[in-house]
């Protein structure tokens, strides 16, 4: 469909000005300038309204979504063994459809366009994310000690891979080793060469807590970051979530090997496990971006919040208000996740870039005053803005009314669902 959105503040290049955008299918074919021909099946008027790029969470676990409040304010090893595990190895491969609705939903409310999925359940997963329209990364959590191609998570993973027919290039894949303390480093080598083979990506935890960095240091003298290195993890794009507990050489040589850090502020802090250095890893030339982790651990997936704390913890950590500004944030959130993903033409409003676009109602308080919509945007706006998402050039929420999810239907399923499992 074309669509013409006229006359909005839209965020181009960091600033924040009144333009006309064009969409035509699936891209953007014109800011300001009307591509030749251009007619309009649909207009958005502009009043009132704050066009962004989508924003991109680069790691979650969607099917976890119903997991929310399941096992809060817990030792983190409670936490998973207790409180997580159980409930997530009840799952069917249904329960994972109705889970990852269920965050589709909430992402799509909050102007999330784009997500970076580990999976149990990837057939499961695909299914959903080819209803919903929105543009997905997906990997099957891999964990395992000796590499065997016949391992029935591996073949599920790789040999029966789903495709992304049908979505216009909206639906990629990675690998995902899981964590340096559930792969093996003998395991994480064979996931490698098949990356190579097939050309895919690596997505992984890494250095997430404490414990993990120390036993790893007692076990094999590594921290978690060489020990990725050592398994060839930095030989093929990767992208690495968490990187909380690394040194000054760990960062030098993530940045060195091109790896590209997702920071989940939330996760982190609500698990105990403190905070990332993020301003030393851009410092260092890394490219870091930003995921809310599962609901499990979060508890939310909503990007506004993950930005606003994003911003808040480092200066509260380093002592200085001019750390990780909003404009900063806002990169973050949108282009770096693009870059993470190897996401071509995605992640910021141009000409030739895909239509994945969140449009904010600004006629609302915490929007108010308009002096500095890109403080607004990281500091007080908290998702319920978002009127209208928009992914690929089509238009998935309008009004706040989600267009390619029933929402009842997921909300009871989900419901229905923890009453069974929980
Ligand atoms: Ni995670």
């Amino acid at each position: 469909m074309n669509i013409e959105i006229k006359n909005v503040y839209a965020l181009i290049d960091g600033e924040i000005k009144r333009h006309s955008i064009y969409i035509e299918k699936d891209t953007i074919t014109g800011v300001d300038n009307i591509p030749e021909g251009f007619k309009a099946e649909k207009t958005i008027d502009g009043t009132d309204r704050l066009v962004i790029p989508g924003l991109i969470n680069a790691h979650t676990h969607s099917y976890m979504a119903p997991l929310r409040n399941i096992a809060d304010d817990m030792p983190f090893m409670d936490w998973l063994l207790k409180g997580v595990n159980p409930v997530e190895d009840r799952m069917t491969g249904e329960d994972a459809y109705w889970g990852a609705m269920l965050a589709m939903a909430e992402m799509i409310r909050c102007g999330t366009t784009t997500f970076n999925d580990m999976q149990m359940h990837i057939h499961n997963t695909t299914r959903a994310v080819k209803e919903s329209g929105m543009r997905a990364v997906i990997s099957r959590g891999l964990v395992g000690d000796k590499y065997d191609k016949e391992d029935r998570r591996i073949k599920e993973a790789f040999e029966e891979m789903p495709d992304g027919e049908g979505t216009n290039g909206r639906l990629t894949f990675r690998l995902a080793p899981h964590a340096p303390y559930s792969a093996g480093i003998d395991y994480i080598r064979g996931i490698v060469d098949i990356a190579k083979e097939k050309g895919l990506g690596i997505h992984i935890h890494l250095a997430e807590s404490q414990t993990e960095v120390d036993n790893l240091k007692k076990e094999y003298g590594l921290t978690a970051i060489e020990y990725a290195d050592k398994a060839g993890c930095f030989d093929v794009p990767c992208i690495a979530a968490h990187c909380v507990k690394v040194t000054e050489s760990d960062i030098a040589l993530m940045a060195k090997k091109n790896v590209s850090v997702v920071t989940n502020p939330a996760s982190n802090m609500k698990l105990g496990n403190g905070f990332a250095p993020v301003p030393e890893m851009i410092e260092a030339g890394i490219n870091v971006c930003l995921g809310t982790d599962g609901a499990a651990s979060n508890n939310t997936l909503n990007m506004f919040h993950e930005m606003s704390l994003l911003t808040l913890i480092h200066k509260g950590t380093h002592d200085t208000p001019v750390c990780i500004g909003a404009k900063e944030a806002l990169d973050i959130a949108t282009k770096n996740g693009a870059k993470a993903l190897g996401l071509k033409n995605v992640g910021e409003i141009k000409e030739g870039y895909k239509a994945d676009l969140a449009i904010l109602d600004i006629n609302t308080p915490s929007m108010v005053p308009r002096n500095n919509m890109l403080s607004s945007l990281t500091y007080s706006a908290n998702g319920s803005e978002v009127d209208t998402t928009i992914v690929d050039g089509e238009i998935l929420m309008e009004g706040r009314e989600l267009k390619t999810i029933d929402l009842e239907k997921v909300l009871h399923e989900a419901n229905a669902m923890m009453e069974r499992l929980a």
